[in-house]
């Protein structure tokens, strides 16, 4: 749990200097051993922290942590949340979707139930990468949101790119990577009728700075903004995301998938590549084609045929 006390504790802590038990215990207005105990529990809260002797508590690195007023959140068309913690941004936005205007946008320095595809867990450590999600009502309905998690991808690269971020490419239907390990992933939770406007709520999960403590609980290859950039502000990170999908997501609306195709396809992580494409139990090995005009996958065959699939249920891996 982030009580006030250990967000006072992180914020103390955030310059990445030492501070001594006693000064924080004096700041904090606690005891030395409370400190301690709030030391430990924010290490398992996902932060490297090193202890001292004679000089007291330090944070492996620096944290840069969200700040409204570097985010710009007044400048913004619609509201944008903050909190410390959340279970899941996704989960905050799709309980008030009825409310929420484009744009509307929330982000957590932590997740204590953050999601990835289908039940599966985003790793979610405090302060140390972003969570974000967005909300966008589609007038034209379900029909019209085919390929939204490529697009987004697109629109997350774009961000990245203007940061100065290179060797980023795109796995079908919902990742992105750098330099091939996994630095983010899209999750569009959709709520609506057919026929009618539908809510969506898109979610970004960038890693910034992976934490040493938290990286074992990540079952795959995965990088994050670090191994790029020094001392990533992630206020700027979340400024460059937000804009890139306010005018992607108007983009979208007006012309669907078709202006992103291009874009997805220069940054295809697996292009005329050998993947399998697994299906629960089932699998299908073929080499990757790239995608169609509305986001399917192709993929072409030992026959010699080409297959379309639509995402869904569908996880791409590469083949042998
Ligand atoms: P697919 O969606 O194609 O099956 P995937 O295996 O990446 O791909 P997702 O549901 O998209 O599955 O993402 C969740 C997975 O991402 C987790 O099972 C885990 O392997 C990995 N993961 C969890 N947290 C992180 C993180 N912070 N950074 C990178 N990867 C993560
Ligand atoms: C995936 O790769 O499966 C998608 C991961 C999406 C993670 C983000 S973090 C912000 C938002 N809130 C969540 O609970 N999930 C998304």
């Amino acid at each position: 749990m982030l009580t006030p006390i250990r967000q006072d504790l992180i914020t103390l802590l955030a310059d990445g200097q030492f501070h001594s038990g006693a000064q924080l215990a004096q700041d904090l207005g606690v005891s030395r051993a409370a400190i301690h105990n709030h030391i430990e529990s924010l290490e398992a809260l996902g932060l490297d922290l090193f202890r001292v002797k004679g000089k007291g508590y330090r944070l492996a690195r620096p944290l840069s942590l969200l700040d409204p007023e570097t985010l710009g959140a007044s400048a913004r068309p619609a509201p944008l949340h903050l909190f410390w913690q959340l279970e899941s941004t996704n989960g905050f936005l799709l309980e008030r979707t009825r409310h929420c205007r484009n744009g509307e946008a929330c982000l957590a320095e932590l997740q204590t139930g953050g999601r990835g595809r289908r039940g599966r867990t985003w790793v979610s450590p405090v302060a140390s990468h972003l969570y974000l999600s967005y909300f966008w009502r589609l007038e034209q309905g379900l029909s019209a949101t085919g390929g939204l998690s490529l697009a987004v991808g697109v629109m997350l690269a774009d961000a990245l790119h203007s940061m100065g971020v290179d060797d980023l490419s795109l796995k079908w239907p919902n990742d992105l990577y750098l330099s091939g390990r996994k630095l983010a992933g899209v999750l569009v939770e959709i709520s609506g009728q057919q026929g009618e406007a539908c809510d969506l709520v898109i979610g970004c999960g960038i890693n910034v700075a992976m934490p040493e403590r938290v990286a074992a609980q990540i079952d795959q290859p995965w990088a994050d903004l670090s191994e790029q950039l020094d001392g990533v502000d992630r206020n700027q990170l979340a400024r460059a995301v937000l804009q890139s999908l306010d005018s992607g997501m108007a983009l979208f609306e007006q012309e669907g998938l078709s202006p992103f195709v291009d874009r997805w396809k220069a940054l295809d992580r697996f292009a005329n590549q050998p993947v399998r494409l697994v299906l629960g139990k089932r699998e299908e090995r073929g080499i990757a084609r790239g995608i169609d005009e509305q986001g399917h996958l192709l993929l072409a065959l030992p026959d010699g045929s080409l297959k379309r699939f639509a995402g869904g249920e569908l996880s791409l891996r590469p083949g042998d």
